[in-house]
């Protein structure tokens, strides 16, 4: 019965890693998947997140099972870290949070949500988007369609063609919408631009989906939650997807949340209920170690300082990596002009370079980049950029 099963092709992300991993190359550099690294390539446990871990051992009594919806005092923390302590949705409690494991989950909860319980079937993704998005939704049973968002020529948001794309997506579709630090371009709306879709999606009966990952890694805790909190404030329905991999660097303990805003608090608890129905038919509850640790520093003034700090100096970190980067690749008497890389924004930088010099520098130099371009400038650094900078300037 099985003999019709074709081989799937390695994920162009985590398949990177795989092969990475097999390359005996000493000097390889891996700079595909979205994980941070310091400036001694290493992928640190926040001095936080050990405190906390201290605390849970010495306090935690139970591994029984957590709730289908997750730790109710880590939902409570998250809602307030994406929305702020003032939100009215919280005030109002028309916003229903469930613990998930991690962003990706939160994505998927959400699609069978809306595919069981309502006749939306279409979902709206930026051109380009991470490269999950498509597949998540699909699974599901969702149609994709793109809308505009990155100008290869000019290296910048494509704006118009964004909007008026926008503009015309039918009533009671799905948007979805990167909440800071765009993947893969590293792109990120303003102030004005996220006003702008949050009325256009009002009027229109849009529903936006917020893909929100990287809180943090682009200009900062909160500078990051604006787009978030523009369409939350002026939309009635929303939803949000958080990550606690990159900012509080918990890839491997799988902790997310998917946020539910909704127009009242009737409407909230059906959904809540109905968001119950497909976790326990998917994974039946969360795991309970990773969102113990976020509530344990989020619900201590000290130790939330002392992770604010640490968020902090990767954001730092990343940004003089990519001054670096750009200085370096003009060192190496590259003339074509890499200053965009320093205005985008988190982990990512589109680079710009095409499939065929991705797949020489992986070939000849060991260097790991996804297909698309895609650059993971949090995995340069000081030791590595020379040699980076080198094989990019024999590539183009
Ligand atoms: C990425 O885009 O590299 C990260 O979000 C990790 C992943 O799961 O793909």
């Amino acid at each position: 019965m099985l003999d019709k099963f074709v081989m799937a092709p390695p994920d162009p992300i985590l398949g990177l890693t795989e092969a990475f991993l097999k390359d005996s190359n000493p000097d390889k550099i891996n700079l595909g998947v979205g994980v941070y690294k310091d400036n001694f390539n290493k992928t640190p446990i926040f001095k936080t997140v050990k405190k906390a871990e201290s605390i849970l051992l010495e306090k935690e009594q139970t591994k029984s099972y957590l709730p289908i919806s997750g730790s109710q005092e880590f939902c409570d923390l998250v809602q307030q870290l994406v929305l702020g302590k003032n939100s009215p949705c919280i005030q109002e409690k028309r916003i229903a949070t469930v613990q998930t494991a991690g962003g990706t989950s939160a994505l998927r909860v959400f699609a069978d949500l809306i595919r069981t319980n309502t006749e939306i079937k279409k979902i709206w993704m930026s051109n380009p988007t991470w490269e999950n998005h498509g597949k998540i939704f699909q699974l599901a049973g969702f149609e994709t369609e793109s809308y505009p968002y990155y100008n290869a020529e000019t290296h910048d948001l494509d704006w118009d063609k964004m909007i008026s794309t926008i503009e015309a997506i039918p009533e009671g579709d799905i948007l979805l919408l990167h909440g800071c630090c765009h993947n893969p371009t590293g792109i990120d709306l303003n102030k004005e631009q996220w006003t702008t879709i949050a009325n256009i999606v009002k009027e229109k009966r849009i529903l936006p989906l917020i893909d929100f990952a990287y809180q943090g890694l682009g200009d900062g805790l909160e500078e990051d939650a604006l787009g978030v909190r523009i369409i939350a404030d002026i939309v009635p329905e929303v939803f949000i997807c958080s990550s606690f991999s990159k900012n509080f660097g918990l890839y491997n303990e799988r902790c997310g949340a998917l946020i539910g805003i909704c127009s009242d608090y009737d409407t909230c608890q059906k959904v809540l209920s109905q968001i119950k129905v497909v976790i326990r038919t998917n994974y039946s509850n969360p795991p309970a170690h990773g969102a113990y640790i976020v509530q344990t520093i989020l619900g201590s003034n000290e130790l939330r300082n002392e992770w604010e700090k640490e968020v902090e100096e990767m954001c730092t970190r990343i940004k003089n990596m990519r001054n670096l980067f750009v200085e370096k690749l003009k060192e190496k008497g590259i003339t074509q002009d890499f200053s965009f890389i320093e205005k985008q924004r988190g982990m990512f930088s589109f680079s710009g370079l095409k499939k065929e010099q991705v797949l020489r520098l992986r070939e000849e130099f060991s260097i790991y980049i996804v297909n698309s371009g895609r650059i993971n400038v949090a995995g340069i650094t000081t030791t590595n950029i020379d040699r980076l900078a080198e094989a990019i300037s024999k590539v183009l």
